[in-house]
Order: structure tokens, then sequence, then C-alpha cells
């Protein structure tokens, strides 16, 4: 198992990252060496480490940040609740073949509190899951900004940054921000890991008994529905796919929508599909709310 090197201040993650692409561009002269960064909340499990092996497979060096950032939770409260498990998450790191990993101080991050400036996730923002917390993506955003400015290779290289498709909307806004205000970083949506039945991983699973479990699987069927008829040129039935979800007992749908990846709004039901299009959903499901997508086109 490699040890990963761990930093917690942006001082010293600069000279590391220079010490390692040096060393990757000296190796292998012909071409650019790559940096990638995964930026992570810590309390990591095997969707983390599908991140971490698509990032290793691809790039000289690897960085992770581990930082649970305050300024995307509206609740004080799940801001404590939410674990902190940097021992166990440097062994997973580890394990996945990390070189680097960043683990700053709400302190180094946010030196004089919550920052005065920050960055706006628009109407993008606002709803889907924006519309049941309030600034948590403006949250989101203005994070990732400050940790690709620390993590950004400081000797040439390409620089590539690593997401889950799980949190789509996510996925979307941070390509957004990276066009809207040209940061030079090429994002990749890493695929949604299932379980064998189907479900998507979630550190959320685990609050789930065996019938909501079986219940919750209603989701990945209805996404499903729609990418068989999306992949045979069908026009969309969403309101089918919306009644098999609502017909099943103990699953409350708060959303579930065909949208434009690009803007994330809604596309016309029932047409053929005429560019890219995803499949967005949530729903309670016994004490979790269960959030899945399916790119359609
Ligand atoms: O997806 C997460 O874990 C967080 O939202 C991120 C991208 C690390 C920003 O804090």
């Amino acid at each position: 198992m490699n040890t990963p090197r761990l930093v917690t201040t942006a001082a010293e993650l600069r000279p590391a990252t220079a010490e390692l692409l040096t060393r990757a561009a000296a190796a292998n002269p012909a071409r650019l060496p790559s940096l990638a960064l995964v930026p992570t909340m810590g309390a990591l499990h095997e969707g983390h480490a599908s991140l971490m092996s698509a990032a290793r497979a691809d790039n000289d060096v690897v960085t992770a940040s581990v930082f649970v950032n305050p300024l995307q939770f509206d609740d004080p409260a799940d801001l404590e609740r939410y674990p902190r498990t940097l021992d166990a998450d440097l062994e997973l790191l580890g394990r996945a073949g990390v070189d680097l990993v960043f683990a700053p101080s709400v302190e180094e991050v946010y030196p004089d509190g919550v920052p005065q400036v920050r960055l706006s996730a628009g109407t993008m923002g606002t709803r889907w899951e924006g519309a049941s917390r309030p600034g948590h993506f403006d949250g989101v955003l203005t994070v990732v900004a400050k940790l690709f400015h620390y993590a950004a290779p400081p000797v040439p290289a390409r620089f590539r940054a690593y997401f889950g498709q799980k949190d789509a909307q996510q996925v979307a806004l941070i390509r957004r921000m990276v066009a809207d205000l040209d940061f030079p970083v090429e994002i990749t949506a890493v695929p949604i890991v299932r379980a064998a039945d189907g479900l998507a991983e979630s550190s959320r699973n685990r609050f789930l008994d065996a019938g909501q479990r079986q219940a919750a699987l209603v989701l990945s069927k209805a996404l499903t529905m729609l990418k068989d008829r999306a992949a045979a040129g069908e026009g969309l039935d969403l309101a089918a796919a919306v009644d098999l979800v609502r017909s099943q007992p103990g699953v409350d749908l708060d959303y579930f929508e065909v949208v434009d990846p690009r803007t994330l709004e809604p596309l016309a039901a029932g047409e053929p599909l005429a560019g890219p299009a995803l499949a967005l959903l949530a729903a309670r499901v016994g004490p979790v709310r269960l959030i899945d997508n399916a790119v359609l086109a």
C-alpha cells in the first residue's frame, strides 16, 4: 500500500505538487505530465474509491482533498454531525494509490471567517436539490473554486478534476462554473456505482432496513425504463416512470424530471431526444432522502 503524503496548508501543497509533477515530466519528457484533483469531504466509501481509481488510471499525480466545507451546510447541526474519519480516509486513499492528500483546517480555507465574496450558482442552483437546500450550491462552487486554486499545477501540466455523477446537479454546476469563469481544468464525471440490485451506492443506504431497501429499488427501475426507451430512440414516457415510482408504497417522490444537463432546464416530455438529456430524481424512503439519475443521451 502506498502512503499518501498528507499536507494541511496550501503553502505545503504547491511545492509537493511541483516536486511530483517535475519527477513525472523527467520520467516521460515527450509529453506534458497530468495532475488529477479529487475533492471530497472525507467519510470515504466505495463510491469515492471509484473516483480515485478513475483519477489514478489517467494521471501521473493524484491529489485528493478532504475538507468538510461549512459553507455548503444550511443546518449547523448537520455540519456538526458530519463524520470526520481522516485516519480511515487515509487508508482508503493509500489503497487507491493517491499521491497527495490535502486536508486543510477551516481557518486555512476561510481565514477571515465566512467570505464576503462568494460564487453564486444562479438559477441552476436553486432548483431540484437546491430547492430544499438554499445556498448549498453557492457554498459548493465557492469551495471548489478555492480548491482548484490551491491544487492547480505550479509547473506546466494538464489539470483534471474528478466528481461523482451521482451528484449530477453538482457536476452540471461545476462544469458551468469552469466554462463561465474560464478555469483551466478538465472535469470528468465518474459513473454511478450501483449495488447488484441496482441501488445507487450512497453512505445513506445503511439507514434503510430490508423492506425500505427493496422499496427503493423502484428508483433505479424507473430510470432504467427511461434509459431503455431513449436507447431505442423512442419518445420518453416520463409520466409512466413517475407513476411507477408513485405506485411504490414507502417511497415519497420529491421530483423526477428529464433535463438538459447543460442548463438543468426540463426537456419537453414525450419528444424523442434531440440532444443531451439527464433524468434526475429524489425521493424519501424511510429515514433517508435518496437521489439518483441516468444519462439518457
Ligand atoms: O461532493 C462533495 O463531497 C462536496 O460537495 C465537494 C465537491 C467536495 C465540495 O465540498
